[in-house]
């Protein structure tokens, strides 16, 4: 998705914008671009494809200028080439957006009645000429503001002027902005992650603040124009150096991380000395909770749909789960005794963020699963439950999604115990049980072999399914998304059980359909379900979990084995071979495995 990032110093900028820009290459992107003041003009260089493309172009590596923007692009109006990357300027005025203008069309149409001219297909190109236009008879700061205040939509925005050589802007309202502290010089960044190499002292901008940028000095401001004080944050230094190792790619590394993902979680979470879960500061009475409402978007909704599972076999609680995007339009009841959960890996998710918004504005209780504990989602819930796994970078999520289950798990076996909904050895049980669970996914990273061998015949299908009953299901819909989004091959995800109610009539000779069955209460329900495609033809792959029992039934093409656990945790063993699969789909065909393509790692528009 796109990322900003903005530079005011006393030394050249534009080889560090570069390098910055570089950082930003995770969140997937199309075109880049960069622009700096010199000898009181604007210089804009722009390409598409890679920042590489950028760096080779001789103009950007003559480029003069101690203040300059630059931007990778994530195409939303107008196709994805160096006129529509960003930054866009006239004579006067140069931005970086991040965010969708919603009327654009509108003030378009009153900008060209002005006489303005636009090179771009762009929604941002209206804000370089609503600043030109307010220029003429305001100041900077009053031309920001009114412009600001015309504009509809979400916008992260970076802005420099011709005629006022040490001073850039930042404004937010809906796309998250950070603003870094250096010695000589400041940063604007959307993302903290982005300018980390520069600096560790961050500050964020709420929705409607702007500020100025100089030198030496950072000014916010408010909605209405007022000056505010901002804290100035210390970012911890733990994932400031992540790289890919020896590993090809950063999914390889990131899947293999997971068993110190759960660690982690499980070392952060539970107390073994005292043989129970630490949660500090939860801000409510158990009692107040009687419903739980879990909002994800992606992979973060598959982690809110397993989640769902164990609530609701831990607890008592009423459990529901929705997908961002569409909460957040729709007409709700909101109960005051209802826990709204919001799982977000980058905690930037445009739609989760609004969802959340939405629950705030309502007065519901707030909570968030994250990673990113600096994010947008995590500072605005009230009670935030971080998932640890350190940096992910592969667009494709891995460990974190491993690492919001398991803190989502650990938060039912809280809420099931002080609800005395579970026997307390029944809770101690599960607790030792799950110390185990970082050995077995260990022990479950080792079939690759046999993966690779096996995802030839899915790159060779039109298309294949994924089924799973209760705990499974999720995880099949899980690994159809990973197929899908990495190696480009049709992936449908289904509950095992409803296949007869329609997408059986997908099923054809040589369809390759992976079913999860691992040895748990829906076991043989899925087995009588996997006969029913293998009798249609399909090519079944069987997922199941090591036994001393044989798997009764006939003509199954290939079968994997995870490690045997309790119940609750198959789950986690089950996502290991999918997430290989992928994977190794996506190798084979050579693929851009960490930025599948139109894909964004941080999706800061709706
Ligand atoms: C898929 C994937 C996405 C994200 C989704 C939400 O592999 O990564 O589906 O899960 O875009 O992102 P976060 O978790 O950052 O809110």
């Amino acid at each position: 998705m796109c990322g900003i990032i903005g530079i005011n110093s006393n030394k050249p900028v534009s080889s560090t914008i570069i390098s910055s820009l570089k950082k930003l290459e995770y969140r997937g992107y199309d075109s880049a671009g960069i622009a700096t003041l010199s000898n009181g003009l604007i210089n804009e260089v722009k390409s598409e494809g890679r920042v590489d493309n950028l760096e080779k172009n001789n103009l950007v590596q003559n480029m003069e200028g101690t203040i300059g923007i630059g931007h990778v692009r994530w195409a939303t109006h107008g196709i994805p080439n160096s006129i529509n990357a960003h930054p866009h300027s006239s004579q006067n005025v140069s931005v970086v957006h991040n965010g969708i203008i919603e009327n654009s069309t509108i003030l378009k149409k009153f900008l060209v009645g002005k006489g303005h001219k636009f090179k771009s297909q762009t929604d941002t190109e209206v804000i370089v000429h609503l600043i030109t236009e307010h220029l003429k008879s305001e100041n900077v700061i009053n031309s920001i503001k009114k412009t600001l205040k015309l504009l509809h939509g979400s916008f992260a925005l970076g802005i420099i002027f011709k005629e006022q050589p040490d001073l850039m802007i930042g404004a937010r309202r809906g796309s998250p902005l950070a603003v870094g502290y250096g010695p000589g010089e400041n940063y604007l960044g959307s993302d903290s992650y982005a300018l980390k190499s520069m600096t560790n002292k961050i500050s964020y901008l709420n929705d409607g603040e702007f500020c100025i940028i100089k030198k030496d000095q950072v000014e916010f401001y408010d909605e209405d124009g007022k000056k505010i004080n901002k804290k100035v944050l210390e970012l911890t230094s733990e994932d400031q150096k992540y790289d890919k190792g020896d590993y090809k790619h950063f999914m390889a590394k990131e899947i293999e991380e997971q068993p110190l993902t759960l660690k982690n979680g499980i070392n952060e979470y539970i107390d073994n000395s005292n043989k129970n879960i630490n949660i500090y500061n939860f801000p409510w009475k158990v009692e107040d909770i009687t419903s739980i409402k879990l909002i994800g978007c992606g992979t973060a909704y598959h982690s809110c749909l397993m989640a769902k599972y164990w609530f609701e076999q831990l607890t008592s609680l009423d459990v529901n789960v929705d997908i961002a995007s569409e909460f957040r339009y729709r007409n709700h009841r909101f109960k005051e005794k209802t826990l709204y959960i919001f799982v977000s890996q980058s905690g930037e998710t445009a739609d989760t963020y609004a969802a959340l918004d939405l629950c705030k504005k309502n007065g519901m209780k707030t909570c968030s699963v994250v990673n990113i504990i600096e994010s947008s989602i995590a500072r605005d819930s009230e009670f935030v439950l971080p998932i640890h796994c350190g940096t992910e970078i592969g667009v494709a999520s891995t460990k974190a999604f491993l690492g919001q289950i398991l803190i989502l798990y650990i938060f039912a076996l809280k809420l099931g115990l002080l609800r005395k909904d579970i026997e307390n050895e029944v809770f101690l049980q599960k607790l030792n049980d799950l110390k185990s669970l970082p050995e077995l996914v260990e022990k479950t990273l080792k079939i690759d072999n046999k993966i690779q061998a096996i995802s030839n015949t899915f790159n060779e299908a039109k298309g294949s399914m994924f089924l799973g009953r209760g705990f499974s299901y999720p995880i099949a819909l899980e690994g159809a998304l990973k197929l899908k989004e990495l190696s480009y091959v049709h992936a449908e995800g289904y509950p095992a059980g409803e296949m007869k109610h329609g997408p059986l009539a997908l099923i054809e000779e040589g369809m390759p359909v992976v079913v999860l069955a691992p040895r748990d209460s829906y076991y043989k329900k899925t087995i009588s379900n996997m006969q029913e495609v293998i009798a249609r033809g399909a090519k079944v792959l069987l997922i199941t979990n090591k036994s001393k029992d044989e798997v009764l039934s006939e003509n199954i093409w290939e079968t994997i084995e995870v490690e045997s656990a309790n119940e609750d945790l198959l789950p986690f063993l089950l996502t290991i071979p999918l997430q290989k699969l992928a994977y190794y789909s996506a190798l084979k065909k050579g693929y851009d495995i960490d930025k599948p393509r139109n894909l964004a790692k941080s999706v800061t528009v709706e």
